[in-house]
């Protein structure tokens, strides 16, 4: 433990002083030896601590795979296990130094969830380590760390052909290999291929030349690391500052708090907040350390302005002159992260700087295939994949393209309901369409049409599976509301699809995009000053929210229909049951399709018993208690 604290004081002692410091990752399969490579740098650069050492030879000869040579791998993992609990993403950054310059380097654990890691640790890193086994040679997997590397704006790679000792120091092998690589590698964007033939094992071309490849003339990997010129990003780019949270311990001081996220900002220096164009100008940097007359990329601080502006968390500032781009609409390359594959159309949080915002991915372009690297058509990305496509927001954001910033012009995706990480966003424009569209402000309102109906327009969202009994007390909730002079309209899943979503079947993303459309078409009713019906299975409670969220608080209503399936499937109206049991349908509700039940629903209706006008008098005086009718 007390070794993490360290290394996080180092490492941000080493933010504030960017001269001399390399950030880089490695990246390869499993068995490739990333471990045993961090280690031996590590080790040899001196950097560990003695504690450190003492329990890496215990363990080596307790539990090492190296026979009476030390595991470097063990001395990484063991690190590993103290990682701080709770982070989502699992990355741990270690810190070494030699006299030429400092490192951080990106220790992204392999497996499954690798893509996900290694986008986390590629965000801020300048070059990348591959790593290649000599004996298997450019992998899928080595071609698709290479494209994520350069899709997240690395521009140096090293390609570590590593293990050479087991080739018998073939320099054929090794040639045989990098022309293999390069060969692919021209369609990257990448500045600098490195490649060295090393044995992270023994420390061959590590930090001193192999005496067994005399055949290869290129530096070892600590010399190009220490020498590889980096563009300097950061500091050099125009001032950003994501605001964080508005610091007001009292009435007398009033300052915003963030961490540089580009450039540089000196008290004087006119600011404009991006989102509305409001100026003001810095008058104090304000640090716990007292104030300060400079402040760069990385730097945690406080701002305060020489005047009040309407400015809260998810701001950016930002020089008038060097703006960030303002929309709600805007296209990104997307890593997905989840096993639960992307569905468009459903609302997931955007999070890009102190930002947070829904969003959903309106139109996905394509998929890029890994082999080719040529765009494929696609409906979906599953874990690991790489896509193209434009997402909507529910306002909008300041940002910056991703190729200009990599702090803000890069977002996450997270699921409403998990909480999970499920995509990593790189943002390569704004679409302006949207912007220019503006509402249109109509003189006879949603109160004018309601009020003339005597009635609070509102949504009565029936849910619950198919043979539950939902149509059927909505059909007499609608009777009884008609008679009494209400005006209602029902819309029902299965009628609805014979219509407007004649085009949907029943995948999750087609349930999704159905219950979009329902909910759009429901709101419009709403604002037509109508009490509308819905009747639909709705499944995810991702999409009953999404509706409840269109609409204002207190017009929707959701109604679970509350059957057990052996009942619904007992009573099996249409027959749908047997035909799901037979397989003869795919993905039925309840049976091979999940059926995710209301937390928290206005009115449980337990129809399993009673007659369904008793439901529908629930419905009735609910409405009536509550002022709709
Ligand atoms: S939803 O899941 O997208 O909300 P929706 O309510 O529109 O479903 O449609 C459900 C109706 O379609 C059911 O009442 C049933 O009659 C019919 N149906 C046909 N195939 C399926 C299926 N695989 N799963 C559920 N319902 C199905």
């Amino acid at each position: 433990m007390n070794e993490f604290r360290a290394e996080a004081r180092l490492m941000a002692a080493a933010e504030h002083e960017e001269k001399g410091l390399l950030r880089f990752l490695t990246c390869g399969s499993v068995d490739d030896g990333k471990s045993t490579l961090i280690g031996r740098l590590l080790y040899d650069t001196k950097r560990l601590f003695d504690d450190q050492l003492t329990t890496l030879e215990k363990d080596s000869r307790k539990y090492g795979t190296t026979g009476s040579d030390m595991d470097f791998a063990l001395l990484v993992d063991g690190l590993e296990a103290e990682r701080e609990q709770g982070i989502t993403i699992d990355v741990a950054y270690r810190f070494f130094a030699t006299e030429k310059r400092r490192f951080i380097v990106a220790d992204t654990p392999g497996h499954e969830q690798y893509t996900r890691n290694m986008a986390t640790g590629a965000s801020t890193a300048d070059l990348a380590i591959l790593l290649v086994d000599a004996r298997k040679g450019v992998l899928i997997q080595t071609r698709r760390h290479a494209y994520i590397a350069s899709l997240l704006g690395i521009r140096h790679v090293v390609l570590a052909v590593n293990k050479i000792d087991l080739v018998g120091f073939d320099r054929k092998r090794f040639e045989s290999i990098v022309a293999d690589f390069e060969a692919f590698a021209a369609q990257l964007e990448l500045t600098s291929i490195v490649p060295i033939p090393m044995s992270a094992r023994f420390g061959d071309n590590v930090i001193g030349a192999s005496p067994d490849t005399p055949w290869y003339e290129g530096p070892t990997l600590l010399d190009h690391l220490e020498s590889v010129e980096i563009a300097e990003a950061g500091a050099a780019g125009a001032f950003r500052f994501p605001v964080q949270w508005v610091n007001r311990p009292d009435l007398s001081f009033r300052g915003y708090a963030g961490t540089l996220a580009g450039g540089s900002v000196r008290p004087g220096d006119p600011v404009v907040v991006a989102r509305t164009g409001q100026e003001a100008v810095v008058e104090r940097i304000v640090t716990r350390e007292g104030d300060r007359l400079l402040a760069s990329a990385g730097a945690a601080v406080t701002l305060t302005l020489d005047r009040e502006v309407d400015l809260s968390r998810g701001d950016i500032l930002a020089p008038p002159t060097d703006r960030p781009e303002v929309a709600d609409q805007l296209a990104a390359h997307l890593i997905w992260m989840s096993e639960e594959p992307l569905l468009p159309g459903r609302s997931y949080l955007l999070k890009s700087g102190s930002a947070t915002v829904g969003a959903a991915i309106s139109d996905l372009k394509h998929r890029v295939d890994i082999e080719g690297f040529k765009p494929l058509a696609a409906k979906t990305l599953n874990l690991n994949d790489i896509g193209f496509a434009n997402l909507s927001l529910a306002e909008p954001i300041a940002f910056d393209l991703y190729d200009e910033n990599r702090n803000t012009g890069s977002f996450i995706l997270i699921d409403r309901f998990t909480n999970a990480t499920v995509a990593a966003g790189m943002i390569r424009f704004g679409l302006r369409r949207a912007t220019n569209i503006h509402w249109q402000a109509l003189d006879v309102n949603k109160e004018a049409r309601a009020h003339a109906k005597s009635q609070k327009p509102a949504i009565l969202w029936f849910t619950g599976l198919s043979g539950a009994g939902k149509s059927s007390i909505a059909n007499i909730v609608e009777k009884r509301l008609h008679l009494l002079g209400h005006h209602t309209y029902l819309l029902d899943g299965d009628n609805i699809r014979h219509g407007l979503n004649r085009d949907l079947g029943f995948t999750d993303a087609d349930r999704v995009e159905n219950i979009r459309r329902v909910a759009e078409t429901a709101k419009l009713f709403v604002d037509a000053g109508l009490i509308v019906l819905v009747s639909f299975i709705s499944p995810f409670r991702s999409e009953r929210d999404m509706a409840r969220e269109l609409v204002e608080a207190g017009e929707f209503i959701e109604i679970f229909v509350d059957t057990p399936i052996e009942v619904a499937e007992e009573r099996d109206v249409k027959g749908l049951y047997r035909k799901a049991r037979l397989g003869e349908i795919k993905n039925f509700t309840g049976i091979d399709s999940p059926y995710e039940t209301p937390l928290s629903p206005e009115l449980r209706l337990p129809a399993a018993a009673g007659d369904p006008h008793i439901h529908a008098e629930t419905v009735l005086r609910y409405l009536k208690a509550h002022g709709y009718i």
